[in-house]
């Protein structure tokens, strides 16, 4: 396409287009970045050439971009059926295929799989299946929800109630009633002074049971969602041994613990699923994203025996589950799922993540040693976090008004490489495809190094 198609097109879409998660004045003055091609861990945009794609999209497009067995897969899913409802004690093949794959892969902790399209609505399905469950153990009044500040779990009405970023909520009269707040477990910034990690979980412990304690206890507070690791609100890791008192704390409580693996789910964290990383069985699991590495949307939430027998126990009092969407469990989403899984098992991508990412780590942390800016760097596998400080002695945090982040993300865009700066944590996001090669590691380490040397001499 010549450079007056895309001028057109940039046109037409300020004419056109409400964009998500954007800024309305930013798009009218400034127009947008088309995608054009990509391939592997890069995207190609219009105007400014290639980019490694440091963010795999929205943390998704985990196989990397541009499979042709996956463009056949769904050549061939749409020939032979194109669509197929699931309602009705209806299926199809792809679907039961997937399904029975899954739960080999989650080894044992889930009894049954549902599915939906998004992030969100999977989350919201788990909001509405805790309900569900409630009434039907005679637990009416048991509806809490805990979920953590600055979480991100999506931005459908009860989803986004369950984010704990405030932009997401002020415009909308969010959240719903019944949301409880917890602690966000970030040992590096809001350790205390002298305390150890283990003793800084034991605190998030303590706070979290005075929250359950002080909405009623048992019979009011019905789930716990948590990010095993944070996404968009931060990248954050939870401090040592956080999730398996998490778990205690829910079983003493008759809480149900809900894993939102939408980003850490299928290989992330260098393991299939983060909680396996870990080393605690959620009740509820909710997927998107890497399932089909983005290449179809679909979801898909893991139910454990704990819910799943109450179901089945009650199922004449429940007559029919009363949920569900048009494209849940759709043909072509479940080949593709089955093809994007098949893809990560032979070309042994779950490994990869895993040393690709102790090798991004490595680098991240020799080559920033010297940073005056960057407070800790974090996460796990092919998922990292950097925290911009201003001061790493006395761990002082910029001001908002520095906007940090959003310059460090502009100042590596420079160098060909697209990250994501998270102004709620001011800490640079950094979640590339599993297949992204050795040497592009070293560029996308070289285009942090010289963005964040750029910020210090702005900012200091
Ligand atoms: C942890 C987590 N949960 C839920 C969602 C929402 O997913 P979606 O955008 O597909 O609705 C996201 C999206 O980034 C996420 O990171």
């Amino acid at each position: 396409m010549t450079t007056d198609k895309y001028s057109k097109l940039v046109e037409t879409n300020k004419n056109t287009i409400f964009h998500p998660a954007s800024s309305i004045s930013d798009v009218l003055n400034n127009g947008t970045t088309i995608f054009t091609t990509g391939n592997g861990a890069r995207i190609t945009t219009h105007n400014e050439g290639e980019f490694i794609d440091g963010m795999a999209g929205l943390w998704c497009m985990n196989i990397g971009y541009g499979r042709q067995e996956i463009g056949e897969t769904m050549l061939n899913a749409a020939t032979n059926l194109g669509y197929a409802q699931t309602f009705a004690a209806t299926s199809n093949q792809p679907q039961i295929e997937l399904s029975e794959k899954l739960l080999q892969l989650t080894k044992g902790v889930f009894s049954r799989v549902h599915y939906g399209l998004s992030g969100s609505d999977c989350n919201d399905t788990a909001f509405k299946l805790i309900r569900l469950y409630n009434n039907l153990r005679g637990k009416p009044n048991k509806k809490h929800m805990m979920a953590r500040v600055n979480a991100y779990h999506g931005t459908t009405v009860a989803a986004a109630s369950l984010t704990g970023i405030p932009s997401f909520h002020t415009a909308f009269d969010l959240p719903i009633d019944g949301i409880l707040r917890a602690p966000k477990p970030h040992f590096y910034a809001d350790g205390l002074a002298g305390e150890t990690e283990p003793q800084f979980t034991q605190r998030m412990m303590d706070e979290i049971e005075k929250i359950i304690i002080d909405a009623g206890g048992a019979d009011y507070v019905a789930a716990f969602f948590a990010e095993p690791i944070y996404g968009a609100g931060g990248v954050i890791t939870p401090p040592q041994g956080y999730f398996v008192a998490l778990r205690k704390l829910c079983d003493r409580y008759d809480i149900l613990l809900v894993a939102d693996e939408v980003i850490t789910g299928f290989g992330r964290t260098g393991e299939w699923f983060a909680h396996q990383y870990y080393g605690f069985k959620p009740d509820l699991m909710t997927t998107a994203k890497g399932l089909t590495s983005g290449y179809f949307p679909l979801s898909a939430l893991f139910i454990g025996p704990k819910v799943w027998d109450v179901m089945v126990q009650e199922a004449d009092q429940l007559a029919a589950f009363f949920h569900g969407f048009t494209y849940g469990g759709h043909p072509t989403g479940c080949a593709v799922a089955l093809k994007n899984l098949e893809i990560i098992e032979r070309e042994n991508l779950v490994e990869r993540a895993k040393t690709m990412g102790d090798y991004l780590h490595r680098e991240l942390r020799n080559r920033l040693q010297g940073s005056q800016i960057i407070g800790e760097i974090r996460g796990a596998g092919l998922l990292a976090g950097l925290q911009l400080v201003k001061s790493q002695d006395l761990k002082q945090f910029f001001a908002k008004s520095d906007k940090a982040a959003v310059k460090l993300q502009a100042a590596v865009r420079k160098h060909k490489v697209l990250l994501r700066g998270l102004p709620t944590a001011d800490a640079l996001a950094i979640s590339p495809s599993f297949v992204i090669k050795q040497s592009e590691i070293d560029s996308l380490v070289s285009a942090v190094v010289a963005g964040v040397e750029e910020i210090e001499n702005i900012l200091l």
